[in-house]
């Protein structure tokens, strides 16, 4: 939800600031302006928050005219006023113009936040889709493929250095370990508690939910064991997923190699399957077969891309010999960089932040270029989807 604040003291700004930066703040976009009331209309026209703070701008019923002006304007726009006094006189001309909350100024944090999230709960309920955020999936096409790293890492990446908002969810149902390669927090929730309350499943809660890594990067841990797995159903991955896509530019998914109901559901919301080898033989053969399967569940070769990981030039096998086995373009390689990727991975430290020049790290930053040009553009990728089909 996109929020603007205006107040006319520099105090109760960062007060304010405190409170939405806090719970649920991975789903809001904050805009603090300082100032007087001169600042409403223009905001209100050229930025269309969804919801409108004002504070200590409102002494008595007079100073609502201006108000009315935005409200009258923006109906769908949601406006809550905080005031030092709230005459009765003051209260029912609000609630005439459509005013949502009036609440104390200074502000009272636990009403603040209250008001915001009751508003947040609505809007998530009503609202279409802001945006549509690109669903990409990583499968390992064996188990220590690196998939998990990868996924873990783009996101990351995606997150720090093009200041993109981005989920990464961990949808191993068993022995998920998502969050451990980022973060050594424990996670508040993790994707079985999503589907037992789905019902009640917002932005909020959902951000809730994730363990943050950075303000713009959160990561929703795999369900702690296989009991608590069975609670997730393929219509919970469903709506997840449909609120994710809305609320985030990115959702990066941490599958494992088991095809399910759930794991299928979770793909035929996705962009891109990126399905994770290393060059040997056990995992091509492996991967002839993951192919195989989703070719059978009727996913295209345009959304199905190949990561190499661990690659080293010069081995046995080359990149075109997997290429003709497998039918399908390499897209992308990962080079072998052990140490640098053990020092991220026993830390649970993502690897821009050991190593920052390490091949890996190249890689991946190269990779997360090419899909933020490639998804910002549809005809950027024209190149590589006559590629894939040739
Ligand atoms: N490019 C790489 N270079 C060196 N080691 C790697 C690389 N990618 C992954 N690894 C190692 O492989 C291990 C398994 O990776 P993981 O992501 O858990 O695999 P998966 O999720 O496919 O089962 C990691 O713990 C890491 O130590
Ligand atoms: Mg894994």
């Amino acid at each position: 939800m996109k929020i603007a604040v205006i107040s006319a003291s520099k105090t109760n700004l960062e007060a304010i600031r405190q409170v939405l930066s806090g719970e649920g703040a991975l789903a809001r976009a904050v805009l603090l302006i300082h100032g007087g009331m001169e600042h409403l209309g223009p905001v209100a026209d050229q930025e269309r928050p969804d919801l409108f703070i004002l504070d200590a701008l409102c002494h008595g019923p007079e100073d609502l005219a201006a108000v009315e002006q935005s409200t009258s304007r923006h109906p769908s726009m949601a406006f809550i006023i905080l005031c030092e006094s709230q005459s009765p006189e003051l209260l029912l001309q609000a609630m005439h113009i459509g005013v949502r909350d009036v609440l104390a100024s200074p502000v009272s944090p636990p009403a603040l936040l209250a008001a915001v999230e009751r508003l947040e709960r609505k809007t998530a309920a009503v609202a279409a889709p802001l945006h549509k955020g690109r669903v990409l999936a990583f499968i390992p096409c064996k188990g220590g493929s690196g998939a998990t790293f990868l996924a873990a890492n783009l996101g990351y990446m995606l997150a720090a250095e093009q200041d993109k908002k981005v989920a990464l969810l961990d949808l191993n149902l068993q022995f998920g370990d998502a969050s451990l390669f980022v973060s050594d927090h424990v996670p508040p929730n993790t994707l079985a508690d999503v589907a037992s309350n789905i019902t009640r499943l917002d932005a909020s809660f959902l951000a809730s939910s994730m363990v943050e890594v950075l303000p713009n990067f959160g990561v929703l841990a795999a369900p702690e064991d296989p009991e608590r797995a069975a609670e997730v159903k393929p219509q919970h991955i469903e709506v997840l997923l449909n609120l994710a896509r809305a609320h985030y530019d990115y959702v990066i998914l941490d599958i494992g190699r088991t095809l399910d109901a759930t794991s299928v559901k979770a793909l035929d919301h996705t962009d891109q399957i990126f399905l994770v080898l290393q060059e040997t033989l056990p995992f091509i053969r492996d991967a002839k077969r993951l192919l195989h399967a989703l070719h059978g569940l009727g996913y295209g070769r345009e959304k199905i891309h190949l990561l190499i990981n661990r690659y080293e030039k010069g081995g046995d096998i080359r990149l075109e010999d997997v290429e003709r086995t497998l039918e399908i373009k390499v897209s992308h390689t990962i080079p072998n960089s052990f140490e640098a990727v053990s020092k991220s991975v026993n830390q649970g430290v993502p690897i821009v932040q050991v190593a920052r020049h390490d091949p890996v790290t190249r890689a991946l930053r190269e990779m997360m270029d090419e899909l933020v040009a490639g998804g910002e553009s549809p005809k950027g990728s024209w190149l590589s989807h006559l590629l894939h089909n040739a």
